[in-house]
């Protein structure tokens, strides 16, 4: 029975949610998708008002896929900005690339919008430290926020780590993440006049926009092991190169591999590569005292037999699953905000991205409080203010020379 006097449970159920989508690319429309049948098997009212891209081509995307209005299809750097302030949003969808994630959250969390957001969701220490912030600024004002680690949402990983955590395999004495491909990134080809605009267009070339590859796709890795251990790596030493991608356009590597180390000890073996070859890999391994255990569904204990995942949520489709998780939790008032979980994954990849770039072994706080930002300077102060124009292409980093400790602050220390 609701109490008089104060907003019900059931008056927050009926209230609809009108979701804006910031970067509707590929992941984007899917999100946007994914984000409707979740309200459908929820029984809950939604509608996508409002688009924001930076290409006006992809902004039209909100017409075509969503039926917005064309005066809701923003597209600009501002963009983001004009959507988030149409009337009655409440849900934000975040699927520009990783380098624009931290100015996109903060300003929906000081705009009091329930976010989902694509992981990764940083690419440097500054970044990282505007997501941890703004993840605190949540926290205060009850807004929830599901993150693009959807393993976190996928039923055979939630009941497999939830074994491990209660003991199944013994203690964890070592874990193994993989993202191993067997093939090259995609390259879109140089379309634009300026510097920019040539970049984000090819936005996983460029260490800035996409973290480098450690950082976009290993995150979901590296966010397995640091859920299993409830915790993050406290340092990291390792290698990497630019070995397939050669002379072509852009700065990030494609592979590393580096170890990992918890403040308890244990070890995480990391390997990650978008190179051509014959093995390949995505997977997360965890070794304990007693067995071990592939997080996605299985367990093996000597002298057992081997026990695999049953459970089974709402829906198959974990990239469905995150938006009925989040929706409930909007809905029923219950906790949920992953962005500390993501950012604390996001930084164990820049971490580690950084020990192989430099040839150190690099820790946690070190990282945490680099000055270092890797995009221009508007990016982190006034994002809504960036203008197509010139900027710098870094050389692909070369260890022993680059460094990110010692070299002067790029932006204001955040
Ligand atoms: N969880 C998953 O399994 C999964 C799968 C695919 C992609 N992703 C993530 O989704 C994000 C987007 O990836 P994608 O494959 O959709 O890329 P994409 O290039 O297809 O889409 C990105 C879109 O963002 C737009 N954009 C660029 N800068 C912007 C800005 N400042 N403001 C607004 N829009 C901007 C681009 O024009 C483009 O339309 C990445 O972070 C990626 O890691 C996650």
């Amino acid at each position: 029975m609701a109490a008089v006097g104060f907003p019900s449970i059931q008056a927050q159920a009926k209230q609809p949610l009108k979701a804006v989508i910031l970067g509707i690319g590929g992941r984007g429309g899917g999100a946007g998708q994914n984000f409707l049948a979740a309200a459908k098997q929820v029984g809950a009212e939604a509608s996508i008002v409002a688009v924001a891209d930076i290409f006006p081509q992809q902004a039209r995307r909100g017409s075509e896929s969503f039926s917005v209005p064309g005066d809701k299809c923003f597209a600009g750097f501002d963009a983001y900005m004009k959507a988030l302030e149409q009337p009655g949003v409440n849900y934000a969808i975040l699927a520009a690339p990783p380098g624009f994630r931290p100015a996109h959250f903060k300003a929906c969390i000081a705009a009091g919008k329930h976010v989902f957001m694509e992981k990764p969701v940083a690419v440097d220490g500054p970044g990282c430290r505007i997501m941890y912030a703004a993840y605190e600024e949540a926290k205060k004002k009850g807004l929830k926020v599901a993150a693009g680690t959807q393993r976190r949402h996928q039923a055979g990983y939630v009941e497999t780590v939830k074994k491990i955590q209660e003991g199944a395999i013994g203690d964890v004495v070592t874990l193994r993440a993989y993202w191993v491909n067997g093939g090259p990134i995609w390259h879109r080809g140089l379309q634009g006049s300026t510097d920019l605009e040539k970049q984000i267009h090819n936005w996983y070339h460029y260490i800035w926009l996409c973290g480098d590859h450690i950082c976009e796709q290993h995150v979901h890795n590296l966010d397995v092991c640091n859920w299993i251990m409830n915790a993050h790596p406290v340092r990291c030493w390792g290698m990497g190169a630019r070995q397939q991608l050669g002379a072509s356009a852009g700065e990030i590597w494609d592979n590393f591999a580096i170890e990992y180390e918890y403040e308890n000890g244990v070890r995480m073996y990391s390997y990650c590569g978008q190179i051509k070859r014959k093995w390949a890999s995505v997977s997360e391994a965890a070794h304990g005292t007693k067995g071990w255990s592939n997080p996605g569904g299985e367990i093996f204990v000597k002298g057992q037999p081997r026990w695999r995942a049953s459970l089974k949520l709402d829906s198959g489709d974990p990239y469905v699953q995150e938006h009925i998780d989040l929706i409930r939790a909007i809905q029923n008032g219950t906790e949920l905000n992953e962005a500390k979980n993501v950012t604390d994954s996001t930084l164990t990849a820049i971490m580690g991205r950084e020990a192989a770039y430099s040839g150190m072994a690099v820790d946690w706080d070190a990282i945490l409080n680099s000055k270092f930002a890797y995009g221009p300077e508007l990016l982190y102060t006034d994002a809504a203010k960036m203008q197509f124009g010139p900027f710098r292409t870094l050389k692909p980093p070369m260890p022993s020379i680059h460094d990110v400790f010692s070299t002067p602050p790029v932006v204001p220390a955040v």
